[in-house]
């Protein structure tokens, strides 16, 4: 089962092809034009995929070392994601789909995230729990055969939007996530303090947005030479408490849904000190957790390519009236 994967949801432009649910080739294009923005404009973006896609697709076919005609099905994202990013990828499946006469499986977002740890492998281990970190989202879900229940939320920022808005109160470029990182490197995370953010009603859910104010009025009270030597010690703590954040949440999550099992996807799971941290959590309570290749963290087409491959497999096909969402939900 051959199947060409293409994801075209943000700044990056992706194809990929899987033979089953292994990868054969994985081609991403980040745009790197948004930098000096800031942040993603959209316009930019869409014209990107265009100028980009047909080019990626050659490119993932020519890698995977396979002929066109090779393709039996097509998965595509069509959402969440910028509308005008999402057309150009979809109108392109479904041209070629209609070419090579073959089905189109139209892909959520988030469920290529939520599957890119099991990339590569030949099976999926049921029930666990997924944290889902991403630039847009941050969710624990609980995942069995049958179903995917968010049991928990973000009440305003993601996770990686507060290593955006972060970065960019610190004077770092866009994405700020890896530039944090790499400052972090030689800071001392304990040397400002920043508190996990409590949801009163609602102590299962995330909040991001009050460490990034946290740090807007830490930052805006130091004097230059205290934002020159300490600028690598801010990050550092700052990066801390928002992955002191998340792992706070995911052993709440833990204790209601006692499963061993757990996976940590999306753009901010390729943060090392994340995984570093993982492993202490790992063997403190006894649970296994597993990210996905560092490749397959930030946007790719394999893990579309992959939810293609769970989706063909339970026969859920798409029409070629499937449309673009912004704000898809995440469900089985
Ligand atoms: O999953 P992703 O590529 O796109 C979305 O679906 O949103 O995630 C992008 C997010 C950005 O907020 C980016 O800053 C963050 O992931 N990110 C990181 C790292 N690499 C990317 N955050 C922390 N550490 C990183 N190394
Ligand atoms: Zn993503």
């Amino acid at each position: 089962m051959i199947i060409l994967g293409i994801e075209t949801s943000c700044d990056e432009t992706s194809a990929a092809i899987l033979k089953n649910s292994h990868v054969l080739s994985n081609t991403v294009c980040t745009h790197l034009e948004h930098t000096e923005f800031g942040g993603v404009v959209p316009e930019i973006a869409s014209k990107n995929h265009e100028k980009l896609i047909l080019n990626i697709i050659r490119k993932s076919i020519k890698d995977a070392n396979i002929s066109i005609t090779d393709i039996d099905a097509i998965a595509v994202t069509y959402g969440p994601g910028l509308i005008g990013s999402l057309l150009v990828g979809l109108n392109f499946a479904k041209g070629l789909s209609i070419g090579l006469n073959v089905p189109i499986i139209g892909i959520n977002h988030l469920e290529g995230h939520l599957l890119s740890s099991f990339i590569n492998k030949d099976r999926i281990d049921y029930p666990h729990l997924c944290m889902l970190v991403s630039g847009g989202h941050t969710q624990i879900v609980f995942v069995d055969e049958k179903d995917y229940k968010i049991i928990a939320n973000t009440v305003d920022d993601a996770a990686g939007e507060a290593f955006d808005k972060g970065a960019r109160i610190l004077g770092l470029k866009y994405p700020g996530g890896p530039e944090i990182e790499k400052l972090s490197i030689n800071g001392n995370r304990n040397k400002y303090s920043f508190t996990i953010p409590r949801v009163k009603k609602t102590p299962n859910n995330f909040s991001f947005s009050g460490i990034k104010t946290a740090l807007l009025y830490k930052y805006k009270n130091m004097s230059k030479d205290d934002i020159n030597n300490n600028l690598h010690h801010l990050a550092a703590s700052y990066q801390e408490v928002i992955l002191d954040t998340l792992f706070d949440k995911l052993i709440f999550s833990l204790k209601m849904y006692k499963v061993n099992f757990v996976t940590i996807v999306g753009g901010v799971s390729a943060n090392k000190r994340f995984r570093e941290k993982a492993n202490e959590i790992s063997e403190n309570y006894n649970i296994n957790i597993k990210f996905p290749d560092f490749k397959f963290c930030t946007d790719n087409a394999a893990m579309i390519a992959m939810a293609g491959y769970i989706k063909y497999k339970e026969k859920s096909i798409s029409s070629l009236d499937l449309i673009p969402s912004s704000n898809l939900v995440l469900c089985r």
